[in-house]
């Protein structure tokens, strides 16, 4: 399948090219950069939402789910754009946010119009709590109660992330009915799939019991974490409803559907559902949440291997839009380790933007923050804004982003770190991921071959891929140290295919003398 031996690309539209001139990233700004994601050698493209939206979780609070956002072009855009993505040998992917919608939707306006709307059930209202105040302690993923009163009809409803973000009752088939045609909508223009926003959310406890305190919640953490939420989320029923969002994509040939997961490794991997009834990826965020250490890497990978149902393709993600870049995690200085690492592991990987031209922190002036989890939880989260600054493509105006200021700030070292001149030069990091997506496409054993660790120390991690036609090694030396690593039979006498940092000798002997934070790749 296209998608398991592929690479994923994440567009956040808003940032990655604009032409409108108003600062804001659009389609046909996408649309004119087809041919770089072409020449990088990706194989689909996964968007961001850019439908119509008041924008005040930029885009995940939709209020149309049928229409293009104005901000991002018109429908004639998007069409222009699928049909061009797919006259470049790309695939298109959707974002599908279908825990909630907008308050400014059609839907939830009705809704709250009066108690006896035929849409009331469309969205969880309930009555107060015998205090008075919400019905239960459910805490909003943006912090706050998770309940918002509404006086004109004198019931709470239900919102997971922000008050305008209202949850949807997806017990309802009524809504199910109407999601799923959203999906077709899609999909008969010929969408290739979805990343379903939140999947887990879906379904929530039939009673609205409380959540339990979290025994380790620290109160400098996001509110969110004060809870386990065992009742708001991860409900054996979400696999009934998955199962019938994916037997829509089954009317279609070859179309992936991806969700969106935060759980621990085993509830993650129930989301493969029964005989391939759950989503085909869900995403794999370990790499995500795990310092950037040899043996802590490891472990996940192994954890992940082994988790994994008989059938389940595996697929790493290295970057969103909702989490600090790899750049930041890791260290510029690992970056280039971790192009190694996401294109050479056993699974689909999926690139974010910007991470291949290595965008790290980028200052935020308090006055320019957008982010609203930020803006309502000062303290506590981290401002998302950082993963979201604009695409840096040349050393002129505004990085070849936009002809005048972008909606979020660029990084300091823009007219060195874009496109234009790192693909000038050999040894950066924007060559190497060229490379890397080169080999990978070329050698099957990258794409299907079998995983195993080969050498696990405090600095070094090194795994074979391997399959009849041919054996790869990875060897990551994850320290500013150089570092000796004896090489094991049969890479002694391979042949070096690559190295994160840039020329060396195509002679592999043992011991092979690793620079600091260097990677390498060598074929038997
Ligand atoms: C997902 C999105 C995030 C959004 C939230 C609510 O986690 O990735 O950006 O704020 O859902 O839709």
């Amino acid at each position: 399948m296209w998608w398991q031996s592929g690479t994923i690309y994440q567009i956040y539209p808003r940032s990655f090219q604009d032409t409108g001139d108003d600062g804001i990233g659009d389609l046909a700004g996408v649309r004119r950069r087809l041919p770089y994601l072409r020449d990088l050698g990706i194989d689909a493209i996964w968007m961001s939402p850019i439908f119509r939206s008041p924008m005040r979780d930029f885009g995940y609070d939709i209020s149309d789910y049928c229409d293009i956002d104005p901000a991002f072009g018109t429908m004639a855009d998007f069409d222009a754009l699928l049909e061009d993505t797919h006259r470049s040998g790309l695939k298109l992917l959707l974002d599908f946010v279908p825990n909630h919608t907008s308050d400014e939707h059609r839907w939830f306006k009705e809704s709250a119009s009066t108690r006896d709307n035929p849409k009331r059930d469309w969205y969880i209202w309930k009555d107060a709590g015998p205090d008075g105040g919400p019905p239960n302690n459910w805490v909003s993923n943006f912090g706050g109660s998770a309940w918002e009163w509404h006086e004109p009809t004198g019931q709470y409803y239900y919102h997971a992330f922000l008050a305008s973000q209202p949850d949807l009752n997806w017990r309802n088939p009524a809504v199910r009915e109407a999601m799923f045609d959203v999906l077709r909508f899609w999909l008969d223009k010929g969408v290739d799939g979805f990343r379903v926003d939140v999947i887990w959310h879906l379904i929530k406890d039939e009673d609205f019991r409380d959540n339990p305190l979290n025994p380790a919640y620290d109160p400098g953490e996001p509110e969110i974490q004060r809870h386990i939420h065992v009742h708001s989320a991860d409900q054996p029923e979400v696999h009934k409803v998955i199962a019938e969002m994916r037997r829509v994509l089954n009317e279609y040939e070859d179309r992936l559907l991806i969700g969106e997961i935060y759980l621990p490794l085993e509830r993650l991997m129930s989301y493969y559902g029964e005989e391939g009834s759950g989503v085909h990826l869900p995403f794999n965020f370990q790499l995500l949440q795990t310092p950037w250490r040899a043996e802590e890497i490891a472990r996940i990978i192994d954890e992940y291997e082994r988790a994994l149902p008989a059938d389940g393709w595996p697929n790493w993600v290295l970057s969103n839009h909702d989490k600090p870049r790899i750049a930041v995690r890791a260290g510029e200085r690992q970056a280039a380790n971790a192009a190694l690492l996401l294109l050479t592991l056993r699974g689909t990987p999926t690139i974010y933007y910007g991470d291949e031209i290595g965008i790290g922190q980028v200052t935020i002036p308090h006055d320019r923050i957008r982010d609203p989890w930020a803006l309502q939880e000062p303290e506590t989260s981290f401002n998302r804004d950082h993963a979201r600054t604009p695409m840096q493509w040349s050393a002129t105006a505004n990085a070849g982003f936009s002809t005048t200021e972008p909606w979020l700030p660029l990084t300091d070292d823009w007219a060195e770190r874009n496109v234009q001149r790192m693909s000038g030069d050999a040894g950066s990091l924007l060559s190497l991921y060229r490379r890397l997506l080169k080999t990978r496409r070329e050698e099957p054993a990258l794409q299907t071959g079998s995983y195993r660790q080969l050498i696990l120390d405090e600095s070094v991690m090194a795994f074979e891929r391997a399959d009849e036609t041919a054996r790869f090694a990875v060897i990551i030396n994850f320290s500013g140290e150089p570092q000796n690593v004896d090489i094991p039979h049969p890479y002694m006498a391979g042949s070096l295919v690559l190295s994160s940092i840039g020329e060396r000798s195509a002679y592999v002997a043992s011991p092979l003398q690793l620079g600091p934070d260097e990677g390498v790749l060598i074929k038997a």
